[in-house]
């Protein structure tokens, strides 16, 4: 039996069996398969201090296994890459962005990406650091490249789904002499793997799609490694931003049933996103599996999968407050990724530049024709 936890996983097996047994060690008797999760502050170290377990911040084995499991999912069969987890999706990104700029260095940031990049971006011109912005969508980024350092990628990106030509980007990155950082979240490992397309790391929130049961915060950085993933690893154990035991294990547990959440939640999305389209009071919808959607094409060429999340407009922000509030399959909650299927009004942060109308809807696991039926309902019943 091939030993995952070595590194080797099994890279030409079915993406199925890989979730599965993601990560595991090799079978010893009596023990389970995988191994409980190991509370530890620190560890027997006498003599002179080397790992792999010193120090419960610095390297944990629940950790490792969680690690590999990710690694195999990101770049299988691929040598030289290492995946670090931590406490949430923003802690791992605000290690490749802290731990690779200086002061004096430019970035590129998408401008319609996560609301929080927004705050990240304050920090980094707090600290010298040059902030460019360019929308995801449309190679709009090669206008801002030069110079630049970094270019962070959101695809697609969160909430409006636009969709971006990785492979492209990454090359007119690199000729600059540019690293490329991915925000994985939505697409999960199983709808695309940026390394494989040429970025430098590949960065995602946990939280979502990845443990899926809106349970447990995450956040996870893979990079070939080398200088710039020593310098995120440093990165952690400064900040200290370490995922705990439990939240680690409980992940782990969750990838094993990644492939069957994920095709099942993604199917059910082109369901609703089919569904939507023919509503006259639905407008902008967007679904990059939708053959139609502006993004599909480009995203046809990278993702293997289009991700749980539907975004549409309807016609004002009382409209969209009723159809909320008829849902009964879907709860009014942020986030996205969960089992259970959640909407809301994106507009009620104040940080995304989109309608007031505007909806993000992530698709859960229930029967696709009961979420079909009670979207529909409540559309009709929010007219009211
Ligand atoms: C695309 C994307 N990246 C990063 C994050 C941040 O992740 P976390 O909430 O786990 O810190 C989110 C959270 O919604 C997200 O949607």
């Amino acid at each position: 039996m091939s030993d995952s936890a070595t590194g080797d996983g099994f890279p030409s097996a079915g993406e199925g069996t890989r979730a599965v047994r993601a990560g595991l060690p090799d079978p010893v008797k009596y023990e389970p398969h995988l191994p409980g999760p190991v509370f530890a502050a620190h560890f027997h170290l006498p003599g002179e201090p080397t790992g792999p377990y010193t120090y419960g911040r610095d390297e944990n084995p629940t950790w490792t296994h969680l690690e590999h499991a990710i690694g195999e999912l990101e770049a299988p069969g691929q040598d030289g890459v290492e995946t670090l987890v931590f406490a949430s999706g923003m802690a791992a990104i605000s290690s490749v962005l802290f731990s690779q700029l200086r002061a004096g260095d430019a970035v590129v940031l998408p401008s319609d990406g996560y609301q929080a990049l927004p705050l990240v971006r304050t920090q980094l011109e707090a600290y010298g650091i040059e902030v460019r912005t360019a929308p995801t969508g449309d190679d709009a980024q090669l206008d801002v490249l030069d110079g630049a350092k970094l270019l962070w990628i959101e695809s697609p990106s969160n909430p409006e789904l636009d969709v971006c030509d990785i492979r492209r980007l990454v090359e007119s990155a690199h000729a600059r002499g540019a690293l490329v950082a991915v925000d994985n979240t939505l697409a999960t490992p199983l709808g695309q793997r940026p390394l494989g397309l040429g970025a430098d790391f590949s960065v995602a929130s946990g939280t979502k799609q990845l443990t899926g049961h809106g349970d447990v915060l995450l956040g996870y950085v893979t990079g070939r490694s080398g200088e710039a993933m020593t310098a995120v690893r440093r990165w952690r154990k400064i900040v200290g931003a370490i995922p705990g035991p439990m939240e680690a294990w409980l992940a782990h547990r969750s990838i094993a049933t990644l492939q069957l959440r994920v095709d099942r939640q993604n199917a059910s999305a082109l369901a609703v996103a089919e569904a939507l389209r023919g509503r006259p009071e639905v407008t902008g919808l967007r679904y990059p599996g939708l053959p139609d959607d502006p993004s599909h094409k480009v995203a046809s060429r990278q993702m293997r999968r289009y991700g749980c999340v539907v975004s549409f407009t309807l016609p004002t922000r009382a409209r969209a407050e009723r159809f909320l509030e008829a849902l009964r399959l879907v709860d009014d909650a942020t986030s996205f990724g969960g089992v259970r299927s959640t909407a809301e009004r994106r507009g009620r942060w104040g940080g995304d530049a989109v309608p007031e109308g505007f909806i993000r809807l992530s698709v859960g696991a229930e029967d696709p024709e009961d979420l079909v039926a009670d979207v529909l309902r409540a559309l009709e019943e929010s007219a009211r």
